[in-house]
């Protein structure tokens, strides 16, 4: 089986690609990614000599560029992880986001049609359910929660979801969607709460909380997520949404200090800064769909799932320390330097 997988250069992309070369080693894996700031080629440096990768420095956008890739090599599966992906990014400049995440999903499904790929599936997120309140702990994201987006982002992701779901009733394309919770591990790119807050504290820097820092998101272990686009590509069934969370809801206050517990650093780096607009109070995902049709579990505890990525930042400081030594410092300094 050949599989294309854009966005193989990001945090979620990277480690599935790692995840299904180790899984299938039979099966080709086809990377398809622009190389934004968010993507990194030492992300893929472990895989790039296997003879069962390609990799296509190639935007979802150029249409030609892709109906080519297809056309060279006749992918069975297409699994779109490529999107311009940091909520903060998209207050700050929203065209970009309509244009990768929509008008990207839309060049690679009309490249499907058009080569008759046998299953299209679309990465998405929980955020296109919008939030939920803090004092209704009983409420959850199911497949049935109207979309009601709050963000930039998360309005793209929306709107791209619903195109995925139009091409499939109006052509009959063989489309899956997964909507995800906030994912953590390896390879995540230090503008993200979680790697930011690890890469601050071993540099003792000041850990940047917004607002309060009352805001919930329901962490899952990078891995779990792989396996569960994994599953559903497989097993999943055509025109349907599934949900993918483990139940592991945390403020981001309680991140920070966990982070900072198992770092050996003073909680006295945290600094409150200026809330973000317009920020989600808390996600929540129901999984129960995915469970009971296609046995989906979460298999990392988050105490476990911290330590790890905790470990793997510090032993692969040269990943992170080359990307913020580089662009990143303009735009944390534009993020961060006179939020009050
Ligand atoms: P990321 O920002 O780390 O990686 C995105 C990748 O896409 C990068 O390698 C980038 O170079 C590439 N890319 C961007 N624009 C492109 C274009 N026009 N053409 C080709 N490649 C392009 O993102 P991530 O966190 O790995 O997220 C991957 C997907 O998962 C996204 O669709 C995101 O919406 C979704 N998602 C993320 C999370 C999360 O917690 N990170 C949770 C749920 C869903
Ligand atoms: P983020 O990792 O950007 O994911 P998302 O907004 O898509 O859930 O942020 C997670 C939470 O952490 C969110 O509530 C915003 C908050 N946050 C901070 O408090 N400080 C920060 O510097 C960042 C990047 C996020």
């Amino acid at each position: 089986m050949t599989i294309i997988v854009t966005g193989g250069a990001g945090f979620i992309g990277g480690n599935f690609v790692h995840y299904m070369l180790k899984k299938y080693p039979q099966d080709r894996i086809v990377c398809i990614d622009k190389l934004t700031y968010a993507g990194n080629m030492s992300t893929l440096a472990g895989v790039m000599d296997n003879e069962n990768f390609k990799f296509y420095k190639t935007d979802i956008c150029d249409r030609v560029a892709i109906c080519e890739i297809f056309e060279t090599e006749k992918p069975d599966v297409v699994i779109n992880f490529a999107a311009e992906s940091h909520v903060d990014r998209s207050i700050e400049n929203p065209e970009v986001f309509l244009q990768t995440n929509i008008l990207g999903t839309q060049v690679l499904m009309d490249a499907c049609r058009k080569y008759g790929i046998g299953r299209y599936h679309q990465v998405s997120t929980d955020e296109v359910y919008g939030d939920l309140p803090l004092d209704r702990p009983d409420l959850f994201f199911t497949e049935e929660t109207p979309i009601h987006t709050s963000s930039p982002y998360s309005s793209s992701k929306a709107g791209a979801d619903l195109l995925v779901l139009a091409y499939h009733r109006t052509y009959g394309l063989p489309v899956t969607i997964s909507r995800c919770s906030n994912n953590y591990g390896p390879y995540h790119f230090p503008e993200k709460l979680i790697p930011l807050m690890i890469a601050n504290a071993l540099n003792d820097k000041a850990l940047p909380v917004y607002g309060e820092g009352l805001n919930v998101r329901d962490w899952l272990y990078v891995e779990d997520h792989c396996k569960a686009i994994d599953l559903i590509v497989r097993k999943g069934r055509v025109g349907e949404v599934y949900n993918v969370g483990g139940h592991n809801e945390k403020r981001n206050i309680d991140i920070v200090k966990i982070i900072l517990k198992e770092l050996g650093k003073p909680e006295s780096l945290i600094t409150y800064v200026a809330d973000r607009k317009g920020h989600d109070m808390r996600y929540a995902i129901d999984p129960t769909k995915i469970s009971r049709e296609l046995g989906w579990l979460p298999e990392t505890k988050f105490e476990d799932g911290i330590k790890k990525t905790i470990a793997w930042y510090l032993e692969n400081r040269e990943w992170w320390e080359n990307i913020i030594s580089g662009e990143y410092q303009n735009y944390y300094e534009k993020m961060y330097g006179d939020r009050k």
